[in-house]
């Protein structure tokens, strides 16, 4: 029977994350669970830093961007005898399960984490919206609305100076957030890392404005897209976190080096970073951290463990973790097709 639950956030923090741990403790207390907050991710399951969530800690935090179990990015897999103390503190804290609020890595981890005896469910959680079987993860929606709204601003001045902005956006592997952003906010060219880009059609877009009298021009690229002839992935500091990704960033300014030594277009650029995962979150946003923190929830009364709560096809619905993180998210190849022809 369970008694006592625990809940982490895991990678990038997001909006709405703090109204799935409200509607998590809430549901979880009409059943008559204890629950317990895991700080800044698997490093407090390892380290043992946990503490109580009463009513009290989550009075009012629907509304707070971040994360107030605090986040991480490491790797239980990574640490010396990491599972064994994710065991030791399970039994010391009398947790009967898991629930993790994050993206391929942090779920992936419970999702191994199962074979050792660790029970958990998993809920998605990250502004790239990459998780496969959920149209929604938490903090993607907010993250689309910044990006828009960002784009709208740079149009006025892109215009009044007549220049080529560029403008970066997250999504690590994935087009999802750029493509959908880019859209949004009437981009002329989006740059997605499904699709390897070529100069010349980007020019040829810049061109065809011109002679139209468009004098300016919006490049949405995301930050994992890159030009056919490059291997591997663009980054300017070259990083490595400890699921091995690289940290990405720096594709824009690459790009506006060549347009500029092409055209002698003046071009500048803008990189959305963290301020697209900052903030508050939408009204949509926190009710798909509601209802997955609900479901979760409900996963872990009905014994279903090793699921992931997800929003497939608009219905609140499961599927297993190991499917999840396994599978990729095809990005929306109509949409892309749609954006070729908005500028
Ligand atoms: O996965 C979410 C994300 O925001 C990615 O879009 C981005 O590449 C990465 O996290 C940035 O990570 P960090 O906050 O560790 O720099």
């Amino acid at each position: 029977m369970i008694k006592k639950i625990g809940i982490l956030t895991g990678g990038g923090d997001s909006p709405a994350i703090n109204a799935a741990t409200k509607a998590i403790f809430l549901k979880a207390s009409q059943y008559g669970y204890k629950v317990m907050g895991i700080k800044d991710g698997w490093e407090g399951m390892i380290e043992g830093n946990l503490f109580e969530i009463t009513r009290e800690t989550v009075s009012g935090i629907h509304a707070e961007g971040g994360t107030i179990l605090g986040t991480s990015r490491t790797n239980p897999f990574k640490v010396e005898n990491g599972v064994e103390k994710i065991k030791e503190n399970m039994e010391k804290f009398e947790l009967d399960a898991i629930i993790t609020i994050g993206g391929d890595d942090t779920n992936g981890a419970i999702t191994r984490l199962t074979q050792y005896g660790i029970k958990g469910v998993g809920i998605p959680q990250t502004i790239d919206n990459d998780i496969a079987h959920s149209d929604y993860a938490i903090g993607y929606e907010s993250a689309l609305e910044v990006v828009t709204d960002c784009i709208d601003r740079l149009h006025t001045t892109a215009c009044s100076h007549h220049r080529i902005m560029i403008v970066e956006v997250m999504g690590r592997y994935a087009g999802h957030l750029a493509l959908n952003g880019g859209i949004a906010g009437g981009a002329d060219v989006i740059l997605i890392p499904e699709v390897p880009f070529d100069y010349d059609d980007i020019i040829n877009v810049i061109e065809e404005r011109k002679a139209e009298g468009r004098e300016f021009c919006i490049i949405v690229v995301a930050e994992g897209a890159k030009p056919a002839e490059v291997e591997g992935q663009v980054s300017s500091s070259g990083e490595i976190d400890s699921f091995g990704h690289v940290r990405l960033g720096g594709v824009g300014n690459v790009i506006a080096k060549e347009i500029e030594k092409r055209t002698g277009y003046g071009t500048r650029v803008t990189i959305l970073g963290h301020l697209q995962r900052g903030g508050k979150s939408t009204g949509f946003d926190r009710i798909v951290g509601i209802k997955l923190g609900v479901k979760a929830v409900e996963l872990i009364h009905e014994g279903k463990f090793g699921e992931m709560a997800v929003i497939e096809n608009g219905i609140v619905t499961s599927v297993p973790l190991e499917q999840a993180i396994k599978e990729e998210k095809p990005v929306d190849m109509e949409l892309y097709e749609i954006s070729k022809i908005m500028h």
